[in-house]
């Protein structure tokens, strides 16, 4: 039985290049290195940068570095700002979407008072995706805005069973709610975390066994797509006294869910709607041509810190052994990864 298949590149609609300001942890040139060695050719970054990307000149000036450094598609989202809501409508006719933060996380976005939200949902175009950092009532919320200003919402790293739960029913009405799950919310729990501190501490925080069988069941149907949340910080910042959350996830989402696949728990046609044609859909963007990645079904490797091209150099799940690894990426024609090795890179 041939165990190598092709599939189409890849589409990561949610991660951190932290360009500008963070480039101690990841840039353009090294986090789009992880992507593709993860089978990614196009990446959606989030504007949670330093300075964050609310304004259409700082939108516009990361989205040309980000266009001359990275080595795949890089589409970067505007943030929503309580002090810059006057700059939403110039960024809605450029940026791929829009980030809006309603709790508390990594970065100095927020916002939480209505009437800067309404402003946000009624000013923000339709045709263009808000997407939103909210936990647990906050995504009640979130959808209450949506619905109320007759317009669609993308929930990301959705990580509760309640949460998944609302947002079905919120379908079932018919309420253009989209949602993705993040590979640590699939394959770790909080028993992880409290083995793993610092390095499984992310936002949201990682939920309960039950948590994760309610993710599992909404795979493909009430969960549209899986997203990394690629959200790099250096080993001597995990250690430190006050540890910023997030993980890497570039890296290690893709031979995860194929062991997924190995395992019998998805389908190789799932996990190319939830990495593929669903964030796709969500963010209206087209098939790249002439691209494609080439998988292993049944190669056997651990997932290891030594081989990583993220800057940070890091995953929470070293030490684990999958079943399916990535030979192969194209993209436009080009071969960019050739025996799971970047072409072509200068590792520093
Ligand atoms: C993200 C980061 O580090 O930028 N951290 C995280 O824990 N997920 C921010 C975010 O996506 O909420
Ligand atoms: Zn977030
Ligand atoms: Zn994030
Ligand atoms: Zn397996």
């Amino acid at each position: 039985m041939a165990t190598i298949v092709r599939l189409p590149g890849l589409t990561d609609a949610h991660v951190h290049l932290r360009s500008p300001g963070g480039e101690h942890k990841e840039d353009f040139i090294t986090g789009t290195a992880a992507a593709l060695a993860g089978g990614f050719t196009r990446l959606l970054a989030m504007p949670n940068t330093q300075p964050p990307l609310v304004t259409l000149e700082r939108w516009l000036a990361a989205q040309e570095r980000a266009d001359h450094e990275a080595r795949c598609d890089v589409h970067l989202l505007a943030g929503a700002a309580p002090e810059h809501l006057a700059a939403l409508p110039a960024l809605g006719q450029r940026a791929v979407g829009l980030k809006l933060y309603m709790d508390e996380t990594y970065g100095p976005l927020r916002m939480t008072a209505l009437p800067h939200l309404a402003a946000t949902f009624d000013g923000w175009p339709q045709a263009r995706p808000i997407a939103v950092h909210a936990e647990g009532a906050s995504v009640a919320a979130a959808i209450g805005l949506a619905a109320a200003c007759g317009r669609a919402v993308h929930i990301c790293h959705v990580s509760r069973r309640a949460e998944v739960e609302l947002i079905a029913k919120a379908r079932a009405q018919g309420l253009p709610v989209t949602c993705e799950v993040t590979p640590h919310h699939l394959f770790l729990t909080a028993d992880d975390a409290a083995r793993l501190g610092p390095w499984a501490d992310m936002r949201p925080t990682l939920g309960s066994a039950d948590d994760q069988a309610a993710l599992w069941a909404a795979l493909g149907q009430t969960i549209d797509c899986v997203a990394t949340d690629h959200a790099p910080h250096t080993p001597a910042e995990k250690r430190g006294a006050n540890p910023p959350p997030g993980v890497p996830g570039l890296e290690t989402a893709l031979p995860l869910l194929l062991d997924a696949v190995h395992d019998g728990r998805l389908t190789l046609e799932r996990l190319v709607a939830l990495l593929d044609t669903n964030p796709r859909r969500i963010y209206g963007l087209p098939a790249q041509h002439e691209s494609w990645i080439e998988v292993d079904l049944a190669a056997r490797h651990t997932l290891a810190n030594e081989c990583l091209y993220t800057k940070c150099g890091w995953t929470p799940f070293a030490g684990r052994p999958v079943v399916g690894r990535l030979l192969r990426v194209c993209l436009r024609g080009r071969l960019l990864v050739d025996d799971g090795r970047v072409l072509d890179y200068q590792e520093e």
